[in-house]
């Protein structure tokens, strides 16, 4: 156990400057996955290097495949190919990470070998069963602790058999465990999802030589249909990791809510499954300039120009909920700096991330003397366009809520302080540097 690191951050100046936040998270998980299962030599650049990435690189490792940093983000990974995964000596331990956890998990299904499953408090508290559920249907086998939770002893399948699976939650995690799981099976692998959530798996195995179909599904086409040919020989491509949405929201967040301030954020990925935040903050009024829109390593990307402005209350809809699921701490900070109520609706599946988020998010805003109420699996937020601040947040392990809170305390009247600014760097290194270096108050 880390000691904890509390932060606080008070008013200071207007933000300026041009930065790029780290690479995306969820692609750079990919990235060490395919890598290792792909026949060969795998070049990675801007690959995230948190904690979480981190630890996917020594499971990716443990398993016997190689991967080697060369320089700042630069890495190599060498593959074993599918099913080719040796048995890990020790237990593979995932911090913080249900990203890295779910998608090995989906990995090793494919694979005739057991390994230990293992991660922090905070992971071995969320559900993992609806993972394995699927992964056993393709001949797994798992034993978990209590009520399907880490640790977890998974034994991949001899043969795997390929599955159609429809997740029960939107989830790409879900989806992206059954694909890797599947890519060992003869056949079709199939996935269809109600709603559409983030392709980044089967864009990178498609790019990887795989044969993945992808069709629309369901009302207004809004869910889809993923087929996957099974054992496809992986080749190994150059990955370029763009910056991650999801990271670039706190310094956007903070410019928009600190007056006067006027940034650049670089290189910010614009997958559509990944943007929501954007569409949410335009209808409140922010001002978010899209400049050189470019594809960069498979994926839009653009520059952003953000201003700060008034914003107003607005109802966000469930179904926008997965292109933006890890959006909502920072987007109720949005909320609370708004004239107006946002009731941002459908946010379920928040109550098992890092932390329970729908709850940590309410309390961080309510400890700040911001009115918010949770109704049903809504987040209603009556924003008065300022914030009291002076609360302590209770971050719970948890990254977005450290960061979400910390951004508050930029615009409150009071500084706002969080317990533990620690778990920031699983996903955000750097976090603290790049925002002072905008000008941004922290101590
Ligand atoms: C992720 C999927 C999402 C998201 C997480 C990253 C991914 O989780 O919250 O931060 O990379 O697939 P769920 O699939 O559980 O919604």
């Amino acid at each position: 156990m880390t000691e904890r690191a509390p932060l606080s951050a008070r008013r200071a100046g207007p933000l300026k400057g041009r930065v790029r936040v780290p690479g995306d998270k969820s692609i750079s998980h990919r990235a060490l996955i395919l890598g290792a299962l792909a026949v060969g030599k795998c070049n990675i650049s801007g690959l995230l290097e948190g904690d979480d990435v981190l630890n996917t690189a020594k499971a990716v490792v443990a398993l016997g495949a190689a991967a080697n940093r060369h320089g700042d983000g630069e890495w190599e990974v060498r593959g074993v190919g599918v099913g080719g995964f040796a048995e890990p000596a020790r237990s593979l331990d995932f911090g913080n990470s249900g990203t890295g956890c779910r998608l090995m998990l989906g990995a090793v299904a494919g694979c005739p070998i057991t390994a230990i499953f293992d991660g922090d408090a905070s992971l071995r508290r969320r559900p993992m069963r609806r993972v394995l559920e699927p992964l056993q249907r393709i001949g797994a086998r798992a034993n978990s602790a209590e009520d399907g939770r880490l640790p977890v002893t998974l034994t991949g399948a001899d043969d795997p058999i390929p599955i159609v699976f429809e997740p029960p939650v939107p989830s790409a995690q879900l989806k992206s465990a059954v694909l890797l799981a599947g890519l060992s099976a003869p056949g079709q692998t199939v996935v269809i999802e109600r709603e559409a959530t983030r392709d980044h798996t089967e864009k990178m195995l498609a790019y990887f030589g795989a044969a993945v179909r992808v069709e629309p599904n369901g009302d207004f086409g809004r869910g889809r249909r993923v087929t996957l040919d099974g054992q496809p020989e992986l080749v190994p491509q150059a990955i370029v990791v763009p910056a991650d949405p999801s990271s670039a929201a706190f310094p956007l967040v903070a410019a928009i809510i600190t007056a006067g301030s006027d940034i650049m954020l670089d290189g910010v990925m614009m997958n559509p499954l990944r943007i929501g935040l954007l569409t949410t903050l335009g209808e409140m009024g922010a001002s978010i300039e899209r400049i050189d829109t470019r594809t960069e390593g498979g994926e839009e990307v653009a520059d952003l120009r953000v201003r700060s402005g008034v914003l107003r209350g607005v109802d966000v809809p469930a179904s926008r909920a997965p292109a933006m699921i890890d959006e909502y701490p920072i987007l109720a900070v949005a909320a609370s700096f708004a004239e107006g109520e946002t009731r941002m609706r459908g946010l379920k599946e928040l109550r098992v991330k890092e932390s329970d988020r729908l709850a940590a998010t309410a309390a961080m805003l309510r400890i700040n003397g911001v009115e918010v109420e949770i109704e049903g699996d809504d987040l209603v937020v009556r924003g008065r366009g300022r914030a009291p601040g002076g609360g302590v947040v209770a971050t719970h392990m948890d990254h977005r809520i450290a960061m979400a809170g910390l951004v508050m305390g930029l615009s409150s009247e009071q500084p706002v302080s969080v317990d533990d600014a620690g778990f920031i760097a699983t996903s955000f290194p750097g976090f603290g540097r790049l925002m002072t270096g905008l000008g941004a108050d922290f101590t």
